[in-house]
């Protein structure tokens, strides 16, 4: 079986250099893997917690998925989509809320860095914490055993979320699939690409460090502005320089082949000028990401492209979502009142049989149909028809309109059978 592959990106701000080398390069790369099917979507749902600035989550949401594209998402190959047009996400939300422990919350690590934080500040524990934020890994188990994701690339800091998500799918499985595993255990995906780009000043490229380089936001000049704020040491040109653990180095690595990554190395070690070493990491990461840009601002100036892929997405996975939700609703009880089991809920609605309408001819040439319960027994028999068409037509007709169509046919219940139990059995199988 293929192996699902699913991750999203928040929707709050654009994105930096270290977003690309660590998360959008390598999911475009493993998703041209004939091997898996991905799934990649703005999680604007999630935005929406940390975020309350309608313009600021419209610009991001429609940026990213820019980014997304321009980079060289394919979209026919993957499933690509808002979070939020995918509103069963939201109502699978719920059933797992509804089997998550208030507990497992708490230990939540986001949620207790802000009630840390409250506290040391002398502040209520759960001050300015929304509901959102508490639930915040439920809706991100939601994102990933709606589609049940095998595979989850993210960040170290997301890895509890995934175990949660884990927790929950096991607890719901053990709750109520009647032996049937409803969801996949996810399991985190860390990269070691992942946390590796540093930023200007050497630490984690981050925006809450401000250290970033943007990917495409401001063009070529500001690819070119950040990269001369990179930290190095006081080396004078000519000066032999050390070429290990510097930020523009290792930026530079990111983009570069073996070979290039040799020559630059000893570039430095023979004085190679910082700022023209400057100069050559600006034309590495340019030579890749230029043509990218230029694609990216064609795509901004055109949203309802990205729009009508987006609704294509949307289709794709609303497809697979509502099928599955269908199914889950049904485990929890939430189900039409025609499926109801009779006998109470151990007999569990999946097992129940259902009665049954057999056609056939006689040897007297006749075309007759009967009913027979649930337990085997007969209920109805009709009489001879010329046709097997008109007997066709009358076991259309009672799934139809069920014990109403009675009336009409007649002499056809079998003796000791009550009017009742046959209307039972005609609305059990009554197209929902
Ligand atoms: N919480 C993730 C982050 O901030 C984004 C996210 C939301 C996500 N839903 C997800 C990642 C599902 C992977 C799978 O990085």
């Amino acid at each position: 079986m293929q192996q699902r592959v699913l991750t999203g990106i928040t929707t709050t701000g654009t994105l930096h250099l270290g977003n690309y080398v660590g998360a959008i390069r390598p999911a475009i790369a493993a998703s041209r893997s004939a091997s898996v099917q991905s799934f990649y979507f703005m999680a604007d749902y999630h935005a929406l917690i940390k975020c309350d600035d309608p313009a600021r989550i419209a610009r991001s949401r429609l940026q990213i998925a820019a980014t997304w594209l321009a980079a060289g998402l394919d979209p026919e190959r993957v499933v690509f989509y808002r979070q939020s047009d995918v509103p069963e996400v939201t109502e699978l939300t719920w059933l797992l809320t509804c089997v998550t422990s208030k507990g497992q919350m708490n230990r939540a690590h986001a949620y207790k860095a802000a009630v840390d934080a409250n506290v040391a500040a002398g502040e209520d524990a759960d001050a300015g914490v929304s509901m959102g934020l508490y639930c915040y890994p439920i809706l991100m188990a939601a994102d990933i055993l709606m589609f049940n994701a095998h595979r989850v690339p993210v960040g170290k800091d997301q890895v509890q979320h995934i175990e949660m998500a884990r927790d929950v799918a096991q607890r719901f499985n053990h709750l109520f699939g009647q032996g049937r595993d409803f969801f996949v255990l996810p399991e985190a995906e860390v990269e070691a690409e992942m946390e590796l780009l540093p930023g200007l000043d050497g630490r984690k490229m981050s925006k809450s460090y401000d250290n970033v380089v943007p990917l495409f936001e401001g063009g070529a000049k500001a690819l070119r502005e950040a990269i001369a704020r990179i930290k190095t040491d006081s080396r004078l040109p000519g000066e032999p320089k050390d070429p290990e653990g510097q930020p523009l180095v290792q930026i530079f690595d990111a983009f570069a082949t073996p070979a290039e990554r040799a020559a630059f190395r000893q570039a430095l070690r023979e004085g190679l000028a910082w700022g023209e070493a400057k100069e050559r990491l600006f034309a590495q990461i340019d030579g890749q990401i230029g043509p990218m840009r230029a694609k990216y601002e064609a795509l901004m100036a055109h949203p309802e492209r990205i729009e009508a892929t987006l609704q294509q997405g949307a289709a794709k996975a609303r497809a697979l979502a509502q099928a599955f939700l269908a199914e889950l609703r049904a485990a929890v009880g939430l189900t039409p009142f025609t499926a109801v089991p009779a006998a109470g809920p151990a007999a569990g609605a999946k097992a129940q049989a259902l009665p049954l309408f057999k056609q056939y001819r006689e040897a007297d040439g006749k075309f007759y149909f009967k009913l027979q319960g649930a337990d085997g027994r007969l209920l109805l028999q009709s009489r001879g028809f010329d046709s097997g068409r008109d007997a066709g037509q009358w076991v259309a007709r009672l799934k139809r309109e069920g014990a109403a169509a009675l009336a009409e046919l007649p002499g056809a219940r079998a003796d000791g059978v009550g009017a009742a139990e046959v209307a039972a059995a005609l609305a059990l199988l009554a197209a929902p």
